[in-house]
């Protein structure tokens, strides 16, 4: 597959994907999301890989979506014409994906971002929800899953306001996992990665899944969720290896099985 918008590698069991506008600072037209989720579908089928990576520049992760693209749409084309379904499909995938910041995440760029499973930041990363400045509200996510992440009143300010919130800020509320100096974003971030993709995958996916679940569900039923599938991964041979690997004192030989 030949991709314009976007550079794809695979580093060991790591898939990184590049988002790569850099006259439009990463701005994320439709060409580019269909061709991170072909990426995507690529590596979820690819049994080597067990985590993957999306990021951008040192400039930005992505400055939103194409404005340019949207700015002459009716009403009618927006609605019917479902531009949001890839999106929701890169919120929808399987395996770890964590979103590697540095420079501007803002609008598209911020919920493709939160989209993933965790950000690690560079100090020099700023996020924002700025849609309110052209006149529209986020539309990729941003109202849902910045609330969720960072509390209403944070949320209200950011999308109400349009205002830019530093890296410091987005961890100190809970946007951002760890911040990293922009050097080092790139190798923490595959560190991070590898960790993830030496792991059982049966077990990283399912707690993928569980913690989502926290999202979607009471506590009574993601507890009762949590329960039944720890206790199927008590069928995998992984579980046997990981344990029998820890009472024998060396590390352990997974086989996603
Ligand atoms: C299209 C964009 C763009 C965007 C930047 N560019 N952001 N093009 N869509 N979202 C282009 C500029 O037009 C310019 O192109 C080039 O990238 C460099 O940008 P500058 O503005 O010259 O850079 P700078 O002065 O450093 O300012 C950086 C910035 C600013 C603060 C990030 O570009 C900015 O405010 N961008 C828009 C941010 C935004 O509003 N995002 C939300 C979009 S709406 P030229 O050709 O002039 O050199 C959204 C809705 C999501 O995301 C809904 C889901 C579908």
């Amino acid at each position: 597959m030949a991709y314009e918008t976007i550079l794809v590698e695979t580093k060991g069991k790591v898939g990184l994907i590049t988002l790569n506008r850099p006259q439009a600072l990463n701005a994320l037209n439709g060409q580019l999301i269909g061709e991170v989720n072909t990426a995507l579908d690529g590596f979820e089928k690819d049994a080597g890989i067990g985590c993957i990576v999306i990021t951008g520049s040192e400039k930005a992760f992505a400055a939103g979506a194409d404005i340019k693209e949207m700015q002459s749409r009716t009403f009618p084309e927006t609605y019917l014409d479902d531009k949001f379904e890839p999106w929701d499909r890169i919120g929808q995938r399987r395996k770890p994906i964590i979103a590697a910041v540095a420079g501007f995440a803002l609008g598209g760029g911020c919920e493709l971002a939160m989209m993933c499973d965790f950000i690690i930041a560079a100090d020099n990363a700023k996020f924002g929800q700025p849609e309110i400045n052209l006149g529209v509200i986020p539309g990729a996510g941003g109202t849902q899953r910045l609330t969720k992440a960072v509390g209403k009143a944070k949320a209200m300010d950011l999308c109400l306001t349009g205002r830019l919130m530093s890296a410091q800020e987005a961890e100190h509320s809970g946007l951002v996992a760890r911040i990293v100096p922009l050097a080092d974003l790139m190798s923490e971030t595959l560190k991070a990665a590898e960790a993830i993709a030496s792991k059982s995958l049966p077990s990283v996916l399912m707690a993928k899944e569980a913690v989502n679940r926290a999202f979607e569900v009471t506590l009574n039923e993601g507890l009762r969720f949590e329960r039944r599938i720890f206790s199927s991964l008590f069928a995998t041979a992984d579980q046997k290896e990981g344990m029998a690997a820890f009472a024998e004192k060396r590390k352990p030989d997974f086989k996603n099985a």
